[in-house]
């Protein structure tokens, strides 16, 4: 059984992407939805959040844990390898290598949470992977929590979208890295504001992959989900239809659950 751990729903892009590469895993999708936004909160908590859950999941049965959060990943996934080294642990960063290798104009943007937009870990990544291309981070504080409420296109959003995006696009940043798991479900706010300037980089995929060369046997189950949710395990159910991802919906075999973690 493989964990998928987010602080919401914005892990659901990445646990879409792993159940298609892994059609016959076992998936547990865990949200913490009691705590969510992660990206307003201090590495210590996030830290104390990832090692609960994460030692929830292990004591559930999860044997491989995939932390489907860019905050939680660049706050906590040191720690948590630290407490569990025999458990294979796959972490989300923000796609700043795939975007430097495409940008023709040498000029980047990543968009991320206030907590991921300061990380170490990302300047880190940006400094391994950016080489001579210049990169601009962009906080977004409040769009995880607009991918919460399920309000995606309201018109005072697009607006903060867009400024945002002008001044980047402006700048001549031809690749926008989606830098938080939630921000993919917002494509259909962003891809109309960027058009064909620039492309948008998100990295799910990426990790389904990753997570198909650690799993060997935890690959191999029945292909169900099971749901939980630290709060409104029933809104975790309702997003998967919201966010365009029904099929998922038919490997539940009961209800979201609430997980006191
Ligand atoms: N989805 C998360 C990320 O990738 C965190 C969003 C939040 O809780 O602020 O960064």
């Amino acid at each position: 059984m493989i964990g998928v751990f987010d602080s919401g729903l914005g892990g659901l892009s990445v646990l879409a992407a792993i159940a298609e590469t892994l059609p016959h895993a076992d998936l547990v999708y865990f949200a913490d939805s009691a705590h969510v936004p992660y990206g307003d909160k201090e590495d210590v908590y996030i830290r104390r959040r990832m090692l609960r859950i994460g030692a929830y999941l292990v004591d559930g049965g999860c044997q491989m844990i995939v932390v489907a959060c860019n905050t939680a990943t660049a706050a906590a996934v040191a720690a948590f390898r630290e407490a569990y080294p025999a458990v294979p642990v796959v972490g989300v960063e923000p796609g700043v290598k795939p975007a430097a290798l495409a940008s023709r104009s040498g000029r980047i943007a990543v968009l991320a949470t206030v907590s991921t937009a300061r990380s170490q870990r990302l300047a880190q990544l940006i400094e391994q992977h950016a080489g001579s291309v210049q990169v601009d981070v962009e906080a977004c504080p409040g769009w995880a929590t607009r991918v919460e409420s399920l309000h995606l296109d309201d018109p005072a959003f697009v607006e903060e979208a867009r400024r945002h995006l002008e001044p980047l696009l402006a700048k001549g940043a031809d690749q926008i890295v989606l830098g938080c798991t939630h921000y993919a479900f917002l494509r259909p706010v962003l891809a109309p504001i960027v058009g064909q300037r620039a492309a948008l980089v998100d990295v799910s995929d990426a990790v389904a992959r990753q997570c198909a060369r650690l799993a060997g046997p935890v690959a191999q189950g029945g292909g169900q989900l099971r749901l939980l949710a630290t709060a409104h395990p029933e809104r975790l159910q309702a997003a998967l239809p919201a966010l365009g991802l029904n099929h998922l919906s038919h490997r539940l075999r009961k209800p979201a659950q609430l997980a006191h973690a």
